[in-house]
């Protein structure tokens, strides 16, 4: 299969209707902007660059691009003033180095497109011949608003007409065009500068340029996407929400599929980039941020957020009402009420009790706590950070470890603010002596 050169993606507009100051491409879903899933959809062709032609928002969306994956091939382009799609590729012409290959158009704002579905798209191109291009169209339930696909009595592509340039008959037509394409690259190239602005709309469209290429021979190719909701374009925040679904759906499926149970799909909010291990089990109305890594065989919720930073290692487990930001809970380690752990470092096998609190915050900085192996935290502990708790030690019910203790190796402490019970055997020492009474 032929590959992509060139991947433009179309991200000027100003999206007015999200009724946002934010760029519309910026707003966030599953834990990553809008056209860092639309570029992850570039990249799937692995193209050798991709232009994103920005204009509302440009230095803000240049940024957040520059900084995401696959930086080292992008290029932004400011499109100012935005006189169409076809003007937006005008401006990205000079970008695209080589008349060979094909170029891509994608747009910044749909975000659920898969990229089998282009792959299939690009295959479409291959076999349309040298001069061939090829295009998604769809379906849907209300074309209003759409281009339409005009054709001739043969069924042979005939043209792309616009929702406002249309006659009443052509609005009867159910073929919309999504505003993906393949072309050839020189074909595109120089159907370009031959666009003319006397439309309804006064702008240069993309679209006049298949009619072109069919009217010069070439054969335009259609592919029909068949999963409507790959076809979703965000303008508005219920849309968004709507791509949001989509994504999610696929984020849970591809866990399902490594081995990850998730008891109530509908409850589970899982980011895009994060790693599950197997046989781990995802309870219901738990929230995953981008970032956290979860071994095998944890357990977590029900009602948990586990925020950016954070790891669980094999066998821990995290539920009931607790929150852990840029932390680490070691193997077999549970935290399963009412906990905040916030940059605490967690050894294996600790026990940290309801309602336990890491206050790493001292109101200017945050500060990270260390808890040994097979420490036992009493109910309530509240622990100021920064801090070290030793192996094996126990804190009782309530007592506040202040940041000036520090809590050796199976030490017993309790109080507020806390001390040191000498003589008192750690829980540690306890369980060791229980199981030695029962053999
Ligand atoms: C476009 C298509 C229409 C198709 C529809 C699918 C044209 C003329 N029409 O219409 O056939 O059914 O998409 O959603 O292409 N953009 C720029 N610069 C511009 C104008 C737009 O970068 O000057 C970007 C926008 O940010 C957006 C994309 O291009 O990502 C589509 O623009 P939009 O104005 O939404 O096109 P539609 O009128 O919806
Ligand atoms: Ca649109």
């Amino acid at each position: 299969m032929s590959k992509a050169g060139t991947v433009v993606i179309l991200a000027a507009g100003q999206g007015t209707r999200m009724k946002s100051a934010l760029p519309k491409v910026l707003h966030e879903i599953c834990g990553k902007p809008m056209i860092a899933w639309v570029i992850d959809q570039a990249l799937s062709l692995d193209p050798e660059r991709i232009v994103v032609v920005v204009g509302h928002g440009a230095e803000q969306v240049r940024q957040r691009v520059e900084e995401g994956p696959g930086s080292d091939r992008i290029t932004c382009v400011v499109q100012e003033p935005q006189n169409g799609t076809g003007h937006a590729l005008q401006v990205a012409a000079p970008l695209v180095a080589d008349e060979d290959g094909v170029i891509v158009v994608l747009y910044g704002d749909m975000p659920v497109l898969g990229p089998w579905s282009l792959q299939g798209l690009l295959a479409a191109r291959d076999s349309a011949g040298e001069t061939g291009m090829a295009m998604l169209t769809a379906y849907p339930e209300s074309a209003h608003g759409f281009g339409r696909i005009d054709r001739n009595d043969d069924g042979s592509f005939k043209a792309i007409v616009e929702h406002k340039d249309a006659s009443p008959e052509q609005l009867e037509l159910g073929e919309i065009n999504l505003g993906v394409y393949v072309f050839p690259a020189g074909q595109l190239l120089a159907a370009l500068p031959r666009l003319s602005s006397d439309n309804a709309q006064g702008e240069y469209y993309l679209t006049d340029v298949p009619q072109m290429l069919a009217e010069s021979g070439a054969e335009v190719a259609t592919v029909v996407l068949e999963d409507l909701d790959e076809a979703i374009g965000v303008n508005n925040i219920a849309q968004l929400a709507e791509a949001r679904w989509a994504l999610q759906v696929r984020i849970l499926e591809e866990h399902m599929e490594n081995g990850v149970s998730i008891e109530d799909p509908a409850s589970a909010y899982i980011d895009a980039d994060v790693v599950i291990g197997q046989g781990t089990r995802i309870l219901p109305c738990t929230v995953i941020r981008a970032g956290v890594r979860i071994g095998d065989r944890c357990e977590v919720g029900p009602f948990t957020h586990l925020r950016k930073g954070t790891v669980l290692e094999d066998r821990s487990e995290v539920g009931n009402f607790t929150e852990s930001k840029n932390s680490q809970i070691g193997s077999g380690t549970k935290a399963k009420h009412l906990s905040y752990l916030g940059d605490a470092v967690l050894g294996a096998g600790v026990n940290v009790g309801a309602g336990t609190i890491f206050a790493n915050y001292d109101g200017i900085h945050k500060h990270t706590t260390h808890v040994g192996d097979g420490a036992f935290i009493g109910s309530g502990t509240t622990i100021v950070g920064p801090n070290e708790i030793g192996a094996r030690a126990t804190t009782g019910a309530n007592s506040v470890i202040t940041s000036t203790s520090s809590v050796g190796e199976d030490e017993v402490w309790a109080g507020v603010p806390a001390r040191r019970f000498e003589g008192s055997a750690s829980v540690a020492q306890r369980k060791i002596s229980h199981e030695e009474s029962k053999s």
